[in-house]
């Protein structure tokens, strides 16, 4: 051991000395070792993975297709209009929802989000949306 870390050492000692003289003077502080073997609060973490070498991992499939929204009037234009920003896949990952309900999301798309979209196409995306995606005419 060089002199260097032997005073190191010395001064490491002094320290965890001076610490639990600390711990002593203040109750309540706490330090490692201290804690309860129980959790302390509510979160609950998995237990550590046993990595061993030549494990194997695999991530699960990132939805990028884009979904195949139904046929009929408007499609074109929720095509054109839908997917600057994000996939139209929004539109088929929603439950099926009422029809006041896409009036309001197509409309916030517009106030909210910026989508530059006229009052006719807005009018014809929502007809659209409310003819193919909501609870008594989504299909499967
Ligand atoms: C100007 C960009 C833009 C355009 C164009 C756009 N959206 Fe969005 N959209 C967003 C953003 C931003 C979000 C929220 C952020 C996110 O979840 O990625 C979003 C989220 C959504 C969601 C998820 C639910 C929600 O409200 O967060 C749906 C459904 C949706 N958009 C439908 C549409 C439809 C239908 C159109 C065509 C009328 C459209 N979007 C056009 C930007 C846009």
């Amino acid at each position: 051991m060089t002199s260097r870390t032997l005073s190191m050492a010395v001064l490491a000692v002094a320290a965890c000395t001076a610490h639990s003289v600390l711990a002593q003077e203040r109750p309540g502080l706490l330090s490692a070792g201290d804690y309860a073997d129980g959790t302390l609060g509510a979160a609950q973490q998995p237990a550590r993975m046993d990595v061993q070498p030549g494990s194997v991992y695999r991530v699960g499939k990132w939805p990028t297709y884009t979904a195949d929204l139904a046929p009929g009037k408007g499609h074109d234009a929720v095509m054109g209009n839908c997917s600057m920003c994000h996939s139209v896949t929004y539109i088929t990952m929603q439950p099926p929802l009422p029809a006041g309900t896409w009036k309001a999301e197509v409309h916030k798309m517009i106030a909210v989000m910026g989508a530059p979209i006229q009052p006719a196409t807005e009018e014809e995306i929502v007809a659209y949306l409310q003819e193919h995606y909501t609870p008594s005419t989504r299909k499967p």
